[in-house]
C-alpha cells in the first residue's frame, strides 16, 4: 500500500499530476516502487500499456530495453528510466554487427542444446548462415537489434509468436533457455543464441529438489528463463503476470517461486490467505533493483534520463513490436 504521508511519495504523486506522467513497473521493482507505480506487469503489459497509454511523460521504472520499447511504441511521449545505467546483461549478449563481443550459437532443436558453434558472431552473421529464416527476438535486446528482426516475443507469448510464422525454422535471440522452452512446445525448429539471463541461469535441479523437501505439497512455478531442466520440473511454467495469474487461480495453498524475487510483492499482497516461498532467496536482479523512489522523484524533478531511438532505428524496431501485439 502507498504510503501517501511519506514527504517524497507525496512530492511524487504532485510532480506526477503536473506533468500529466504515469509510472509504469515491472513486477521485479523494488517493493516501494511498485506501490507508487500506475500500472505493474510483465513485458507483454507494459508494452500493450506504453502502446496504448494516454499522458505526456512515461516513467518506466524497469531496465534499458524496456523504457527503449516505450519510446519505439509512443515516440510523442517523453520516456524517462529513473536510473539510466539500469541495464539487462542478457540484452547487451547479442550485438548486430559489432565484431567486439564473442558469444555462441547454437541449433537448439529438441534436445540438443550442447551442439555449439565455438565462433565469434553476430546477428548479421546467423541470418547470412540461414538467409530467409524469421529472426524472433526476445523483447530483452536493444532496439538496433530489434530493428533487424522480423518480430519480438516475451515470455508470456514465445510459443504463440513462433507458431504465428509462416517458417517451419525460426531463429530466437537471445535467450536459450527460453529457446530452448520453446523448441519443447512447438514442431518448429528453433535455432537458439547462446545468450542467458544471469538470475535465472544459475538455478539448478539441486535447488529444486531442496525447495520440494523443504516444502512438500507446494506447487512450484518457474521462469522460462530458467535451465530446461529446471523447467521440466515445474508444475507451471510461465511469465511473471502469468505466476500471478496462476496462484490467484489456483486452489493451491502454497507455492515454491522460482523467478527474481520482486514477484514475492504483488504475490503477498494479491493472495492473503496463500504461502510464496522463493526458489532461492539470491535471486535478485541487481539492475531492476537500482531504481529506488528517489531515483523516479529526481527523474520527474529534472526531467533528464530521458531515453529516446533515432527515427531510423524506431520505425524498424517497431514493426518487430507492433508484429508481437498483433499475435492474439
Ligand atoms: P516477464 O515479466 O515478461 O516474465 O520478464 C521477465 C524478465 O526477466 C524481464 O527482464
Ligand atoms: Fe535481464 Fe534477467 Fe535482470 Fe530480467 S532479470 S533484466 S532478464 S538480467
Amino acid at each position: 500500500m502507498t504510503n501517501t504521508t511519506d514527504p517524497i511519495v507525496e512530492e511524487i504523486i504532485r510532480l506526477k499530476k503536473e506533468k500529466n506522467a504515469l509510472i509504469l513497473a515491472h513486477n521485479y521493482q523494488r517493493d516501494e516502487v511498485q506501490a507508487i507505480a500506475d500500472f505493474t506487469g510483465d513485458s507483454l503489459e507494459l508494452s500493450r500499456k506504453a502502446a496504448g497509454i494516454d499522458c505526456d511523460v512515461i516513467v518506466f521504472c524497469g531496465v534499458h530495453f524496456m523504457a527503449e520499447s516505450a519510446a519505439i511504441l509512443s515516440p510523442k511521449k517523453t520516456v524517462l528510466l529513473p536510473e539510466p545505467d539500469a541495464g539487462c546483461p542478457m540484452a547487451d549478449m547479442v550485438q548486430v554487427s559489432s565484431e567486439r563481443r564473442v558469444w555462441k550459437v547454437f541449433p537448439g532443436y529438441k534436445e540438443q542444446p550442447s551442439f555449439v558453434f565455438p565462433h565469434t558472431y553476430t546477428l548479421r552473421d546467423i541470418k547470412a548462415q540461414y538467409p530467409g529464416v524469421p529472426v524472433v527476438a526476445y523483447v530483452n535486446t536493444t532496439a538496433e537489434v530489434k530493428a533487424e528482426s522480423d518480430i519480438c516475443c516475451t515470455s508470456a507469448n514465445v510459443v504463440r509468436v513462433i507458431e504465428s510464422l509462416s517458417s517451419d525454422t525460426v531463429i530466437c535471440i537471445p535467450d536459450r533457455n527460453l529457446s530452448m522452452w520453446a523448441q519443447k512446445n512447438t514442431d518448429k525448429r528453433v535455432i537458439a543464441w547462446d545468450g542467458f539471463c544471469h538470475v535465472h541461469d544459475r538455478v539448478t535441479i539441486d535447488d529444486v529438489d531442496a525447495a520440494r523437501l523443504a516444502h512438500p505439497g507446494a506447487l512450484f512455478m518457474a521462469h522460462p528463463e530458467c535451465r530446461i531442466e529446471v523447467l521440466n520440473a515445474a508444475d507451471h511454467v510461465t511469465s511473471t503476470s502469468g505466476m500471478l495469474r496462476y496462484a490467484a487461480g489456483s486452489s493451491a495453498r502454497e507455492f515454491i517461486i522460482g523467478t527474481e524475487l520482486g514477484l514475492m510483492y504483488r504475490l503477498r499482497k494479491e493472495n492473503p490467505g496463500k504461502v510464496f516461498h522463493p526458489l532461492r532467496n539470491d535471486m535478485i536482479c541487481p539492475n531492476m533493483k537500482k531504481t529506488t523512489l528517489n531515483s523516479v522523484l529526481r527523474a520527474l524533478k529534472e526531467m533528464k534520463s530521458i531515453i529516446s531511438v533515432s527515427e531510423d532505428v524506431r520505425v524498424k524496431a517497431k514493426k518487430a513490436l507492433d508484429a508481437m501485439l498483433e499475435v492474439k
